[in-house]
C-alpha cells in the first residue's frame, strides 16, 4: 500500500478531483464538509474544546489546514512517506510520522480524538478490527474515535470510487460493519452520521443533513465511540 500511495504523493488532490468532477463540486468542499463534522463531534461528545488529536492515514494532509483553532497538538501517521513529506511541507507545526500500518507508535492513552478519513477501505477486511483496536488504545478515556467512510449504498459514491484509479482495490464497508468493529473493541456509545448529501455547504443545507443523518443516504459517513 505504500508504493501505491507514494506514486500519487504530488497529484493526490488532481486524482480524487477528476474522480468527483461529475458533481461539479470541487475537492476543498468535501474537506470542509468533514472538518465541519469534526467540530461538530468535538463540541458535542468531547468535554475538552481543543483536543489532542491524532489523523491515522492523513495522506498529504489535506485536512490539516482546516483543524486550525479547532484541536490543540496535532499529529498525523501514514505508511506512505511521500505523502507525507508532502504533508510537512504544507502543514508546519505538525506532528508528522510514517508506521508499518499496524502498530501506531505512540503509548496508550495519548490523544482526545483519533480519526481515520477514507482509510479503512484501503486495508484488507482481516485487518480492521486491529486497527479500529489500535485507534482505541491510543484514545484517552472519554477519549473519541472517527472512522469516515464512504457510504457504499449511495450510487454517486459508487461512481466517484469506480472513477478513482487507487480505489482500483478498495473494499467498501458499511456504517452497520463499522459501527459493529467499534463496539466489539469495547468503544461505548456508538454512533453514526450519515453526510454530504446536498452539494450545498450553506446554514440550512447543513441543518437539513443534519436531520436526516440518521438515513443511509449521504455520500460517506462518520462512525464513532467513545473510549
Ligand atoms: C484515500 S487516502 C486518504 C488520505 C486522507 N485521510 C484524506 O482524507 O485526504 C488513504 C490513505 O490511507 C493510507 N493508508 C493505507 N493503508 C494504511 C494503514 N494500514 N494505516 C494507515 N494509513 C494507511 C494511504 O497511504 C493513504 O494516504
Amino acid at each position: 500500500m505504500a508504493e501505491l500511495f507514494d506514486g500519487y504523493h504530488d497529484n493526490y488532490r488532481d486524482v480524487v478531483q477528476s474522480s468527483i468532477d461529475f458533481s461539479g463540486l470541487p475537492h476543498d468542499f468535501f474537506m470542509r464538509a468533514k472538518a465541519d463534522l469534526l467540530r461538530e463531534l468535538i463540541a458535542q461528545r468531547l468535554g475538552t474544546e481543543r483536543p489532542d488529536m491524532l489523523d491515522v492515514g492523513c495522506g498529504v494532509g489535506s485536512l490539516h489546514p482546516l483543524l486550525h483553532g479547532m484541536v490543540g497538538r496535532l499529529s498525523g501517521i501514514d505508511v506512505s512517506p511521500a505523502s507525507l513529506s508532502q504533508a510537512r511541507d504544507h502543514n508546519h507545526g505538525v506532528d508528522y510520522r510514517e508506521f508499518d500500518g499496524r502498530n501506531f507508535p505512540f503509548a496508550d492513552a495519548s490523544f482526545d480524538l483519533v480519526t481515520a478519513i477514507c482509510v479503512m477501505h484501503h486495508i484488507v477486511p482481516a485487518e480492521w478490527a486491529r486497527f479500529i483496536a489500535e485507534m482505541r488504545r491510543v484514545t484517552r478515556p472519554g477519549g473519541l474515535v472517527c472512522v469516515i467512510e464512504h457510504n457504499p449504498y449511495n450510487p454517486l459514491t459508487r461512481l466517484a470510487v469506480a472513477r478513482c484509479e487507487f480505489d482500483r482495490d478498495a473494499v467498501l464497508l458499511g456504517v452497520g460493519t463499522t459501527r459493529k468493529l467499534m463496539a466489539a473493541s469495547g468503544l461505548h456509545e456508538v454512533g453514526a452520521r450519515h453526510f454530504l448529501l446536498l452539494p450545498w455547504d450553506t446554514k440550512p443545507a447543513r441543518r437539513l443533513e443534519a436531520a436526516l443523518s440518521g438515513v443511509w443516504l449521504g455520500g460517506q459517513y462518520a462512525a464513532f465511540g467513545t473510549a
